[in-house]
């Protein structure tokens, strides 16, 4: 299995990551990082997932509170006050590691080999950990994140809330010439949270299933939810379960409407049809925008998640917590 570290910011579609991440590949270490709630929170979510689900031998290691630049924003809207409303729970028996989580990514990538990384908050432990050590750029098999949109965004039109909350720290990232796998919102809308899913979840009777269904019960109570993050962990697991384009994106920093978004080179894919027909499979690359354009030169840099096999997702999700004692 994968040798795996995952930063989060649990959060409910966070926990479904950690669930996956945890019995299907080989999860060295949790890190928390201030996002959807504060890190104190997000910490404590992420010990409450791993006992739930028996693997208090994973540890967690705190992170950064929020952004170095801008004001932390959280989604208690979305999340609830503790970041993980809904299920009763019992508080954590463990303490989190006393190691920060930027000392423990990059003395895991320079002394393992083979390490994948994922980021499924914002890029903020991500970047301060590049910027302390660049060569864990090269040392790492690959990064793959749940952020960003190739078309739109979900906290502004333009912007994807991990994306938005730490703009310069994703900046940091996607010009690091890291090996990034990128899922965005316009695949994460193809993994909804129906009241099937839930319900198939919460008829397996286990502890883990029960539970995810009375994470979805309180995260999917508008009706509108997505298990976001833990699309990028199952693409990590199966690279079948997601069809890619391989783009050129950069983030937006200044714009007054547009902060946050990652601006996705669609020309790349030789089409002229809209997203539905694409032809992934197309080798051909679009031609080099006219001279004087600004994107004229730039080259792919991004695995971007174009297509969900939603229906092989939800077996791996169920798969998974069933498995779980
Ligand atoms: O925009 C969705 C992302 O923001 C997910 O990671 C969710 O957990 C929140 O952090
Ligand atoms: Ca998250």
């Amino acid at each position: 299995m994968k040798k795996f570290i995952l930063d989060c910011d649990p959060g409910h579609d966070d926990a479904f990551a950690i669930m996956l991440a945890a019995q299907n590949l080989d999860l060295l270490g949790v890190t928390t990082v201030g996002g959807n709630g504060y890190l104190p929170n997000v910490t404590r979510n992420a010990l409450v997932v791993l006992e739930k689900i028996g693997r208090t031998d994973i540890p967690v290691y705190p992170g950064h509170a929020g952004p170095s630049t801008t004001t932390l924003i959280t989604a208690p809207n979305v999340h609830g006050k503790s970041g993980l409303d809904g299920p009763v729970v019992t508080e954590p028996i463990r303490k989190p590691e006393s190691k920060h989580a930027v000392d423990f990514i990059v003395e895991t990538v320079m002394n393992t080999d083979h390490v994948t990384l994922a980021a499924t908050g914002p890029l903020t432990n991500i970047a301060a950990a590049i910027n302390r050590e660049p060569r864990i750029v090269d040392r790492v098999d690959a990064l793959y994140i749940m952020g960003g949109g190739a078309y739109a965004g979900n906290w502004t039109p333009a912007a994807e809330f991990n994306i938005y909350v730490d703009a310069e720290a994703a900046y940091k990232v996607f010009h690091s010439g890291i090996n990034l796998y990128m899922v965005g919102v316009n695949l994460t809308r193809q993994c909804p949270v129906t009241d099937e899913f839930k319900e198939s979840m919460r008829s397996l009777g286990n502890i883990a299933g029960v539970f995810g269904a009375e994470l979805c019960d309180f995260f999917a109570r508008g009706g509108d939810a997505r298990l976001h993050d833990a699309c990028a962990v199952a693409w990590a697991i199966d690279p079948t379960l997601i069809q890619e384009a391989f783009l050129h994106v950069d983030i937006e920093l200044n714009g007054t409407l547009t902060r946050g978004m990652t601006v996705t080179d669609l020309r790349f894919l030789q089409t002229d049809k809209c997203e539905a027909d694409i032809d992934l499979t197309s080798t051909k690359k679009w031609n080099d925008p006219p001279e004087g354009s600004p994107f004229r030169g730039k080259e792919p840099n991004t695995h971007v998640a174009m297509r969900l096999d939603y229906p092989r997702f939800k077996e791996l999700v169920l798969r998974t917590l069933k498995n779980y004692n």
